[in-house]
């Protein structure tokens, strides 16, 4: 009985002490079992110590769960006790010191800020501004979402600045009570073609998966159950490429995470209810979302693979027993002199684009004679699929991690180069 007694006296005024103010001033600061508190009560800013560790870190989490850690600061550099403090140094930088004021993380601004205020905000954001030059209404000096952790908050762009090339990642922890960088990164691929977003196993750079393509609606395969309560909004123009969503019940706290083995997941939870997290949506779902799970040239249904048509198994062995890692490669050889074909294929996630050329504006038609008179071109697609569709994308190489999607859902048609031979139709080619 005393030691309870003893632990509430303890406990209380810990929590009295939170300053119970969402805005950290220029000579004050916060140590363990001090926090920062939005002012609806939603986001709490503080020191943590995951379970399972002995490290601190500076984070923010929701104040109604406080296990859902959305945002972490001294990822890379934890404390090693819990004797740490949140300032500001003489230059105006957020700063984390540790027992002997070395410095585990800062703002790294590089200009000197003169009256500096940082401030959690309702959306989960902390963010800085110079209250000698500009009001917290203006652009902010670094906010914290411009490093997001492993999590993606409502009203949260991912993103990518074209002019800048400043991006979004999302960096998965090494493991549920360790927040340093792990093993997983979810990024948007932009280097070729269209956009789509992977989610890359940094180590031994191996794509773990993909979303289909951009086509104008939206990344196939990618957040296509249409929801009552996720919104989710894609802005692609020549300055930006984000993605945000948005929780449309006030009830539902939603957010997107980069777990620790790579999924990412569309978590929920009803806040008047309890703090039980669920996931509403999943990436990978199935098997058919492991990236490149039939090889090359072959088609993943119901986690079972199939050569495209006018291909075979690469090993006859190896694919018996389930094992479609070597793919397939054509019955017959191409000759592109004799004139080639095409094979369609609906409803598909369109291949990865390895080796693509992209043309915004021609038609399905331009597209189909620029794929035949080019003899390395081995498959074509309409690029935009709005309106009648336009724009084409078309393939050189072997054709990657290719999947059968539900009918409608704003699924594309692939258009695979076979020998005029294999088809038997030799008008087709013109
Ligand atoms: C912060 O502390 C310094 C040194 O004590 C003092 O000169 C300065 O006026 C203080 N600033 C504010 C905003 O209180
Ligand atoms: C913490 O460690 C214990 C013992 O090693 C283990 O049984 C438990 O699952 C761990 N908890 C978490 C959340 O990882
Ligand atoms: C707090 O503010 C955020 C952002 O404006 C809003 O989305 C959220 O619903 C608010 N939460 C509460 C409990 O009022
Ligand atoms: C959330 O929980 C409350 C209380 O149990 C319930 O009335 C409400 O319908 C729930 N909201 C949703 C969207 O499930
Ligand atoms: C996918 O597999 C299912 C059976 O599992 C079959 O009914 C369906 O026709 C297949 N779809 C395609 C496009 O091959
Ligand atoms: C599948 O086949 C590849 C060779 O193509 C081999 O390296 C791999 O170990 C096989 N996988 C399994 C699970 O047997
Ligand atoms: C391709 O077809 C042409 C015309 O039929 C033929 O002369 C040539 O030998 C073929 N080439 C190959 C590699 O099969
Ligand atoms: C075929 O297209 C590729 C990629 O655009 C290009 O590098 C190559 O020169 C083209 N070949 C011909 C014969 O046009």
């Amino acid at each position: 009985m005393a030691k309870i007694i003893l632990s509430i006296f303890i406990i209380l005024p810990m929590t009295g002490l939170s300053l119970a103010t969402d805005t950290l001033g220029v000579n004050s600061s916060i140590g363990y079992g001090e926090t920062l508190v939005s002012s609806n009560l939603t986001f709490e800013l503080g020191f943590f110590t995951p379970r399972n560790s002995s490290m601190s870190y500076l984070g923010i989490w929701y104040k109604f769960s406080p296990n859902m850690v959305v945002w972490v600061a001294n990822r890379n550099n934890p404390l090693a006790d819990h004797d740490g403090v949140l300032t500001f140094n003489d230059a105006g930088n957020l700063v984390v010191l540790n027992q002997l004021n070395g410095v585990v993380w800062s703002s790294e601004l590089s200009r000197v800020l003169r009256n500096p205020f940082a401030q959690l905000l309702d959306t989960g954001n902390f963010v800085l501004w110079d209250n000698f030059v500009s009001s917290p209404d203006e652009a902010y000096l670094w906010q914290s979402f411009d490093y997001p952790s492993d999590t993606l908050l409502a009203g949260m762009k991912l993103t990518l600045n074209l002019k800048t090339g400043f991006e979004r990642r999302l960096i998965a922890w090494k493991s549920m009570d360790d927040p340093s960088p792990g093993d997983y990164v979810h990024e948007l691929d932009y280097s070729q073609g269209l956009p789509q977003y992977e989610v890359v196993q940094v180590h031994v750079h191996r794509k773990k998966s993909r979303t289909g393509q951009w086509n104008g609606v939206q990344f196939v395969g990618w957040f296509n159950t249409p929801s009552p309560i996720i919104v989710s909004v894609f802005v692609y123009t020549e300055t930006e490429i984000s993605f945000m969503f948005e929780v449309q019940d006030r009830q539902l706290v939603s957010i997107l995470r980069l777990n620790y083995l790579g999924v990412v997941q569309l978590l929920v939870v009803n806040r008047s209810r309890s703090a039980t997290w669920n996931a509403l949506i999943e990436f990978p779902s199935d098997p058919c979302d492991f990236y490149g799970r039939c090889g090359a040239n072959a088609i993943c249904n119901d986690s079972l693979c199939e050569c495209v048509k006018g291909f075979m198994p690469n090993s006859l062995d190896e694919w018996t027993v389930l094992n479609f890692s070597s793919g397939c490669k054509r019955t017959i050889p191409l000759n592109c002199s004799k004139g080639d074909g095409f094979w369609e294929i609906e409803n598909v996630k369109l291949p990865d684009q390895l080796e693509v050329t992209l043309y915004r504006s021609m038609s399905l038609d331009e597209c189909k004679d620029k794929c035949l008179k080019n003899c390395s071109c081995t498959a074509y697609a309409i690029s935009d699929i709005r309106g009648r569709g336009i724009g084409c994308l078309m393939w050189f190489g072997h054709l990657i991690d290719m999947r059968v999607l539900e009918e409608g859902n704003h699924v594309q048609t692939l258009y695979v180069r076979q020998s005029a031979s294999k088809l038997g139709i030799h008008a087709y080619a013109n």
